[in-house]
C-alpha cells in the first residue's frame, strides 16, 4: 500500500476566489507546493481584473480567470459563471482569500459546507469590511483571526479555528493589521489542510476537529 503524499485523483482540488493582493492565496500556494496541504490549487478566480493575486497564480502556473461581477446582470448570473468554471476544474473546496463579494445562494447551494473564509478579527466581533480597523478603533486589547465555513450571512458561518493577536500599546491600525496578517497566513493553511484530510466535522454551529 502507498503511504505518504496523496497523488493523482486522491488529491483534493481547491478553487481560490480573490479580489486583490492575494497574500493569503500565496500562503495557500506555498503550503500546497510544500506538501503541507495535501491538495492542489486548480483555479484562481478574481472578480477584479487588476487583482495582483492573478499574477501570483500565473507565476505558479495556476489557471487564473477573471469573472467580473460588473459584466453580469445580477448576482445569480455572475455566480453561475463562477460555478461553471469551478465545475470545469472539478473543485472540492472553495477558499475565499480577500474576496470582496458576499457569497450568494447559487455558490452556496453548489458548494454547501465546502466554502472557507479567513477574517481578520475574532468573530463574532467585527464582521464585515476592515475587521482590523474596527477592532483598533474600538480599543480592544486582543483581536485576531478567524477561519470559518461560509454561510448565507456576512462572516457568520461555523468557526473552524481562531488565533488571538494582542493589541500593543504603540500599535497603529497598520502595525496591528500586519501582525494579524502574519497569523492569517499560518492558520488559514492549517484549516484548509484539516478540511482536505477530512478532519472537520460540522455539528450545527460547532466544528469538531478529528484527532
Ligand atoms: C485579509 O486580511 C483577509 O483576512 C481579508 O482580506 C484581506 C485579504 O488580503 N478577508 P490578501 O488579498 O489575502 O492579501
Amino acid at each position: 500500500m502507498l503511504s505518504g503524499k496523496l497523488l493523482g485523483s486522491d488529491m483534493k482540488k481547491i478553487g481560490v476566489l480573490i479580489s486583490g493582493r492575494g497574500s493569503n492565496l500565496q500562503a495557500i500556494i506555498d503550503a500546497c507546493e510544500s506538501g503541507d496541504i495535501p491538495a492542489k490549487i486548480a483555479v484562481v478566480i478574481s472578480n477584479d481584473p487588476s487583482a495582483f493575486g492573478l499574477e501570483r497564480a500565473q507565476k505558479h502556473k495556476i489557471p487564473a480567470v477573471v469573472i467580473n461581477h460588473k459584466d453580469y446582470k445580477d448576482k445569480n448570473t455572475y455566480e453561475l459563471e463562477i460555478v461553471k468554471v469551478l465545475g470545469q476544474h472539478n473543485i472540492d473546496l472553495v477558499c475565499l482569500a480577500g474576496y470582496m463579494r458576499i457569497v450568494g445562494q447559487v455558490l452556496l447551494s453548489n458548494y454547501l459546507h465546502k466554502i472557507l473564509n479567513v477574517h481578520p478579527a475574532l468573530l463574532p466581533s467585527f464582521p464585515g469590511l476592515h475587521g482590523q480597523k474596527q477592532a483598533f478603533l474600538h480599543g480592544v486589547k486582543v483581536s485576531g483571526v478567524t477561519v470559518h465555513f461560509v454561510d448565507e450571512g456576512c462572516d457568520t458561518g461555523p468557526i473552524i479555528m481562531q488565533q488571538a493577536v494582542p493589541v500593543l500599546p504603540n500599535d497603529t491600525e497598520e502595525t496591528l493589521s500586519a501582525r494579524i496578517l502574519e497569523q492569517e497566513h499560518k492558520i488559514y493553511p492549517q484549516a484548509i489542510k484539516l478540511f482536505c484530510e477530512g478532519n472537520l466535522i460540522i455539528e450545527g454551529r460547532q466544528v469538531k476537529i478529528n484527532g
